[in-house]
């Protein structure tokens, strides 16, 4: 009974693994596929490419050098092109809230039947659902989290505007709980303090917020005490996070147990700086990300990582895509969607598994 239960339990890890891995692969596939894209990523700019039917729908990420919204945005333009038929108009708003702004009036001239939007600044989405909801096209916002009264709102008003979310709490508490489970509770120094490091995503973000808050509360609410050393601003980019550990690591070395990072993209960064320093990640100190990178679930196997949370980023296209599709035909739809986090801790799993069979 114990070894089917553990089996059921290593069953749903593995599954949770090939999601991750198979989100990866997405990557790479679109990379190779999408060149052109690739190219212009350091400019705001165009990236379109139509097809002979279905809806032309506007979309645009607020950056293409973020790692994880380029595996978002590969899966959301093939998922809306090979479910829908749909004109994919992709832009990239270069971080700038004005040059998103141009692009949303680019689509309402250029007729779109639905609009995509990932907010450069979340505090704009008021007036975007404004522009687009008085131009009559239905609108659907990605990857950020709009307010209840801003939510209340759309609904008041019979707005054509959804919202496709993730809980940034939950990513937190999992990221706490992975920690959790590694011995002495993650102090991985037995002083009885867990210190850690923190390496927070861009200021403002409600995700670099809450997976902060959420993922120590995880540790306090087991009754773990703890005492961060230092934490810092990564932008969600891999090199200002292995520029901030580095920091942290020369100030702190041995007596830091934990890095946390607000993504997987500045945990690689991490993980460079640590093995830098000479440290042997996953023993002289832990790490632990959130998207489920393919990269990082490689260093998950390794042990060089604790684990991750995947932010499954094909749940989120698909259903912002059918969101959107539905808004368009005149139906009804939430003005929120909550897709789940996904926690991923492989190599204890594997680990777990062979000892018991
Ligand atoms: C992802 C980060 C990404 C950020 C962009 C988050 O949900 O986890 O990797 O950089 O969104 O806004």
């Amino acid at each position: 009974m114990k070894c089917l239960i553990r089996r059921t339990a290593f069953f749903f890890l593995v599954l949770a693994a090939v999601l991750a891995a198979g989100a990866a692969a997405g990557c790479a596939g679109e990379k190779s596929q999408s060149k052109p894209a690739e190219s212009s990523d350091k400019e705001a700019g165009t990236e379109g490419i139509e097809t002979e039917e279905g809806p032309k729908i506007g979309i645009s990420i607020y950056r293409y050098d973020d790692t994880f919204m380029k595996l978002y945005r590969s899966e959301l333009k093939q998922y809306l092109e090979e479910t829908y038929h749909a004109q994919v108009i992709m832009r990239n708003a270069g971080g700038d809230q004005k040059e998103q702004d141009r692009q949303i009036r680019e689509f309402i001239d250029s007729k779109c039947a639905g609009i995509i939007i990932n907010p450069v600044e979340a505090s704009a989405a008021g007036r975007i659902a404004d522009t687009s909801s008085q131009a009559g096209i239905p609108l659907v916002f990605i990857n950020s989290e709009p307010d209840e009264s801003e939510r209340n709102r759309w609904k008041e008003q019979h707005m054509a505007v959804s919202s496709v979310e993730t809980d940034s709490k939950q990513a937190g508490t999992y990221q706490g709980e992975i920690i959790l489970e590694n011995p002495g509770k993650g102090d991985k120094n037995h002083d009885g303090i867990l210190s850690y490091v923190m390496i927070k995503g861009e200021a403002g973000s409600d995700a670099a917020r809450y997976r902060t808050e959420y993922s120590i509360k995880a540790l306090t609410d087991a009754g773990v005490k703890t005492e961060e050393l230092f934490s810092g601003t990564g932008n969600w980019n891999r090199e200002e996070g292995k520029k901030l550990a580095a920091q942290a690591l020369s100030t702190y070395g041995p007596r830091i147990d934990v890095i946390f990072c607000n993504n997987d993209a500045m945990a690689n960064g991490a993980l460079e700086a640590v093995e830098e320093a000479g440290m042997t990640p996953g023993k002289d100190v832990y790490l632990v990300g959130v998207d489920a990178l393919q990269e990082t679930v490689g260093y998950i196997k390794e042990g060089k990582i604790a684990g991750t949370v995947l932010n499954d980023h094909q749940g989120q296209s698909k259903t912002a895509a059918d969101t959107l599709i539905r808004l368009i035909q005149g139906e009804d739809a939430e003005t929120r969607y909550l897709v789940d986090y996904i926690k991923v801790t492989m190599n204890s799993t594997f680990h777990n598994w062979k000892g018991d069979d």
